[in-house]
């Protein structure tokens, strides 16, 4: 447990997936919230800058339209700057200089408020107004405006000025309400996106729950498919798909550690049985030696087994990369033919080599021997007296091809798939009596697959078998 948390610590943790997604949510959602509130806010202050200048442009129009038909009459000027319900409701102050800055008329009071430097130059018709802040802290809106006819008559400045300052408080207060509302909001989003991204991990804590489940005694527990979404899905498949292969490897595991145990057994018992019996009571030194020459025998057996299964583990997971070097295959299997030669002989059976045109291989010599010495020797044992068997060897494009044909008894299609297994014979019983240990396809298979080859069975029941190595090109390059 203590090794286990070392190694939790010790792999560097980053944000969960979870706490991501929730920020990307959360940020995202916020930032749009964010800019749709601005761009409203920005469009109600230009709405009320509008509104404040329409008004203004108003007055200034109702005073030129005043001055230019008589400027003589003050009454009516006079009347149109103080007086007017609209103008005393809005806060409006008027004042008309000449151009050089002389007042005719002006709001009482205005001076105070907004001093004629207040204004920026006038310019010919109404336009956009400009934010002031008079002297005492008052927020206004104000234009100034040239007046004057073409003939030049009645040249004058009209300055307009309107104070905003409850518009400048509403706008105040609307900005606060809104700050409240982005903060609410923001917490309103990351609640909200963490939740989305609890759920979305949902089915992943599930696979993680199975995995964290599977243990070597529940190998067939699988990750329910049912309701994961796509992305998981893959992954449940992939996992499944491991599971099985994990749990095949297993089984065999166990059947292989009782397939040993099995096959150590006989010849350890023979061997006790042997001895006991000899010790039973006094023997002849001829008894002697028969009991020590069949002890030797299993002594013999029990090597041959623990060297074969010694190779196959190392085979399995090789220390270091097997020697290899170019050979003649032809030669090879010439020289495999010799070494058989005698035995064939003695069961009457045909034994040739075959090689179209010149087969040259890169592989291990000595394992490469091995395996088709394996395969002859099974050719031999089950081929009756008469029949016959081949080595052939042909370089096809990208690989090498190796085979042995003989015209044997073949094995039932029931087998087949079995006979590369560790420990199987097809007759069990006879096989290993006769000294059969059933390691010899096995040992062929794993070198070829040491090579990066395949090997490959086909056969018929009373017509024959044939045995197909294949080693990759790379591997028989010269
Ligand atoms: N050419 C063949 N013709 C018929 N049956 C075969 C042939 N080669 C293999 N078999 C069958 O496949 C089984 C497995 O062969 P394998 O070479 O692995 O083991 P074995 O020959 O029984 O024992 P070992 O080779 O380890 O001494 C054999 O027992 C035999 O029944
Ligand atoms: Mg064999």
């Amino acid at each position: 447990m203590s090794l286990k948390n070392a190694a939790d610590r010790s792999v560097r943790s980053s944000w969960s997936l979870a706490a991501r997604l929730t920020a990307w949510n959360a940020g995202s959602a916020f930032l749009l919230i964010l800019a749709a509130t601005g761009l409203l806010y920005w469009a109600l202050v230009r709405n009320v800058d509008l509104e404040d200048d329409q008004t203004l442009g108003d007055k200034v129009r109702v005073l030129r339209v005043a001055l230019l038909k008589d400027p003589d009459d003050t009454a009516a000027i006079r009347q149109e700057i103080e007086g007017g319900w609209e103008a005393r409701q809005m806060h409006v102050y008027v004042r008309i200089t000449d151009n050089q800055g002389k007042v005719w008329f002006q709001t009482p009071g205005m001076d105070q408020v907004l001093p004629p430097t207040a204004f920026r130059a006038p310019t010919a018709e109404p336009s956009e107004g400009s934010d002031v802040r008079s002297p005492l802290g008052r927020s206004f809106r104000v234009l100034a405006v040239q007046v004057g006819d073409s003939m030049g008559r009645s040249p004058a400045v009209i300055q307009v000025g309107m104070d905003r300052s409850q518009e400048v408080e509403i706008l105040a207060e609307y900005r606060k309400n809104l700050w409240a509302v982005l903060g609410v909001a923001l917490l309103a989003c990351t609640a909200i996106s963490y939740q989305i991204a609890r759920r979305g991990m949902q089915p992943l804590h599930r696979v993680t729950a199975t995995a964290r489940r599977i243990q070597p005694t529940n190998l067939g527990e699988r990750i329910d498919r049912n309701g994961l979404p796509a992305e998981l899905l893959a992954l449940a498949n992939t996992f499944n798909g491991m599971l099985d292969r994990l749990e095949e490897s297993f089984t065999q595991l166990a059947r292989f550690s009782a397939d040993i145990a099995h096959e150590l057994r006989t010849p350890v018992n023979n061997l006790r049985g042997g001895i006991e019996v000899a010790l039973a009571r006094s023997r002849t030194p001829e008894q002697y030696r028969e009991v020590l020459g069949s002890n030797l025998e299993e002594c013999l057996r029990l090597t041959r087994i623990i060297d074969s299964l010694l190779f196959l583990a190392r085979a399995e997971n090789p220390s270091k990369q097997t020697a290899k070097e170019t050979f003649d295959v032809g030669v090879e299997l010439t020289t495999v033919c010799e070494f058989f030669e005698a035995v064939a002989s003695e069961k009457r059976i045909e034994l040739t080599v075959e090689v179209r045109g010149k087969v040259r291989a890169n592989l291990n010599r000595a394992l490469f021997q091995r395996a088709v010495c394996n395969l002859v020797a099974n050719a031999l044992t089950h081929t009756p007296p008469g029949g016959a068997v081949c080595l052939r060897a042909l370089a096809n494009p990208g690989a090498t091809i190796v085979e042995v044909v003989d015209s044997g008894c073949g094995i039932p299609a029931a087998h087949l798939p079995h006979v590369f297994d560790r420990f199987f014979r097809v007759d069990q019983v006879r096989s290993s009596s006769g000294g059969n240990l059933g390691l010899g396809l096995a040992i062929v298979k794993s070198i070829v697959e040491l090579h990066g080859g395949t090997v490959h069975i086909e056969s018929m029941v009373g017509q024959g078998t044939r045995v197909t190595m294949s080693f990759p090109e790379q591997m028989t390059k010269a």
